[in-house]
């Protein structure tokens, strides 16, 4: 295998992989030598475990974060013709998923916070309007309030994109217990992740439940019902059992990169060429983020990319270019604060192996260029 070259990478998933091991492998170990490889007992621990963490009626496992976003948007009704309202600054599965519902995504613009302004949502709503995406970005909750009051106001479900925000909270209420539904990832970058592809759906509604989970597994209700057509996107059990060990960890993880966050806004409050990004809050605060990610803004970015790259230290500009820009894609809409944050995000190194020496680096190399 490559090593890695970078002396502050930007995640070094290997490691947890080192400290998980023996743990991990007695895991596989038991779920292979009993075959229980499909929707077995580890799911519905999974599910309930998570249902009771996120504070939410029930969670469905599913495949991946896309499809529990485009599941989200089958079940509250969106359908071709369907117009549904989400940004621009998000990863392209947010928008790929209102496409995969033959629906038109339609695009707000963000604030600084990188979350949707919502002050811009009533004007992008018309009669074809059916859903509103917002998207839990870097861990951080949108103004579900002024969202939630707006929707109700139309007549539109919510179907929160909180891929990255597993745990986050907003006025004591979780992440993916705001809408019709909720969607995660547990793709390894995330704060819970698993050895490979998975996500999961929440919502407070039964019948939306029982809908998510036949459509999961091919529209079945049992071994011979048939009640629809679905999909195949059933999380697997190796991967649930995984997630479950990872799940009573999670508070320390959660921890220890809150820990590198405040850190990071404390060493940069007084550094003048850069802009950071919301406090993940401190006890009692209205916000409390999981921090799924640190994202700095700069007006000199490509300049301070490089620099940190000279330094060792490995860096990502997540969302640029940003989608509304890409020809291909041909989604025209004018997004004057998206474009300008997209040409100045840089989403600096935070994960819990990080060491502290690592940590004082990052900061260190960013004071010197700033
Ligand atoms: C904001 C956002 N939405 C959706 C997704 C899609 O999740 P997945 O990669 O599990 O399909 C991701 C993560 O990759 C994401 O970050």
């Amino acid at each position: 295998m490559e090593p890695i070259k970078w002396q502050v990478p930007f995640i070094d998933l290997r490691l947890a992989w080192s400290r998980e091991k023996v743990d991990l492998l007695g895991i596989v170990d038991d779920v292979c030598a009993d075959a229980r490889f499909i929707l077995r007992q580890e799911v519905e621990a999974l599910e309930q475990r998570a249902a009771q963490r996120l504070g939410v009626k029930h969670a469905i496992a599913v495949g991946n974060g896309t499809d529990a976003i485009t599941l989200g948007l089958r079940v509250a009704g969106v359908k071709p013709g369907d117009e549904v309202i989400t940004v621009a600054h998000t990863f392209v599965a947010t928008i790929a998923s209102i496409v995969q519902c033959g629906a038109t995504p339609i695009l707000v613009d963000i604030g600084s916070d990188f979350l949707m302004d919502p002050g811009l949502l009533e004007a992008a709503i018309t009669p074809r309007t059916k859903v509103v995406v917002p998207v839990h970005l870097n861990g951080r909750c949108c103004a579900m309030e002024t969202i939630g009051a707006i929707a109700n106001r139309y007549g539109l479900q919510i179907v929160e994109d909180a891929a990255q925000a597993f745990g986050s909270t907003l006025d004591g209420k979780y992440a993916g217990s705001f809408g019709l539904a909720g969607a995660f990832s547990f793709h390894p970058m995330k704060v819970l992740s698993c050895c490979g592809d998975g996500g999961l759906v929440t919502t407070q509604n039964d019948e939306i439940a029982e809908t998510v989970k036949r459509l999961r597994n091919h529209g079945q209700r049992n071994k011979t019902e048939i009640v629809h057509f679905g999909v195949n996107s059933r999380l697997d059990n190796l991967q649930a059992a995984i997630l479950l060990y990872r799940l009573r960890k999670l508070d320390s993880i959660l921890a220890r990169r809150r820990s590198i966050a405040l850190r990071y806004h404390a060493a940069f409050a007084s550094c003048g060429n850069i802009i950071l990004p919301p406090h993940p809050g401190n006890p009692g605060d209205r916000h409390q983020d999981v921090v799924s990610g640190f994202v700095i803004r700069s007006p000199d970015r490509d300049a301070l990319q490089r620099h940190l790259a000279g330094q060792g230290i490995e860096t990502f500009a997540h969302w640029w270019p940003a989608l509304h820009r890409r020809d291909n894609l041909h989604l025209d809409f004018s997004l004057p604060v998206t474009e300008s944050v997209s040409n100045q995000v840089l989403s600096l190194p935070v994960f819990p192996e990080m060491t502290d020496e690592q940590v004082d680096w990052v900061i260190r190399s960013v004071l010197h260029h700033g």
